[in-house]
């Protein structure tokens, strides 16, 4: 198994979703022989500028050397998880929405051409047959609020480039209930 594990709580200590997330990984690796690409979103990803927009679509042997280098995270985090076939995501809600990190890491993997094609009938997903275990922590709001937008959010972005076998784990109202939420977000994560 070629596990994509990303990371994207701006806590390092005390992050509930990066422990459930470790705990996911540690599981599959119980069961699975494992090779794991680690990434913390937080750390070296950058906010899209013109200059990489232009870089991006231009043609590969086109690009000058500064274009080259524009593309070179992008083209990587591309890599992990075209290399990958189980994606793990963890994600806090931030202001009802997914960490601005994980926003980077988006804009950055969904490439045209890539990871995915404009078609006549809308977007094609050029990842195939990779499977995806999203984990969402958050302090206060119910994961059956209708205003809660995180699941659709990234079933959303997952499925444009591909990737339609997604399974999620929630631990929501943590400031409400944080044992029962964790101890079931464990159990949800010991069925799997
Ligand atoms: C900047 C920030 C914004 C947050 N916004 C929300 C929010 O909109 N709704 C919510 O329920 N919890 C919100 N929270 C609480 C976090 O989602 C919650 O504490 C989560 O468990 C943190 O995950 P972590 O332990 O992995 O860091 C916010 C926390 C922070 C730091």
């Amino acid at each position: 198994m070629n596990i994509l594990h990303i990371d994207s709580s701006a806590r390092i200590e005390g992050s509930d979703s990066r422990a459930l997330g470790h705990r996911l990984v540690e599981q599959l690796k119980q069961k699975f022989e494992c090779k794991i690409c680690y990434r913390d979103v937080n750390i070296g990803l950058h906010l899209l500028t013109p200059e990489h927009m232009t870089a991006f679509y231009t043609p590969e042997k086109e690009r000058n050397q500064k274009q080259r280098n524009l593309t070179i995270i992008s083209n990587q985090l591309v890599a992990e998880i075209m290399a990958s076939d189980t994606i793990i995501i963890t994600l806090p809600m931030y202001n009802y929405n997914i960490p601005t990190s994980l926003k980077m890491w988006q804009d950055l993997v969904m490439r045209e051409g890539l990871t995915f094609k404009s078609t006549p009938n809308g977007v094609e997903g050029l990842l195939k047959n990779k499977t995806a275990y999203v984990i969402v922590t958050n302090g206060g709001m119910a994961v059956s609020n209708p205003d809660n937008l995180i699941e659709q959010l990234m079933r959303l972005f997952l499925s444009a480039m591909g990737v339609e076998q997604i399974s999620f784990i929630h631990a929501g109202e943590l400031a409400y209930k944080k044992q029962q939420s964790l101890s079931a977000a464990k159990q949800q994560i010991a069925n799997i």
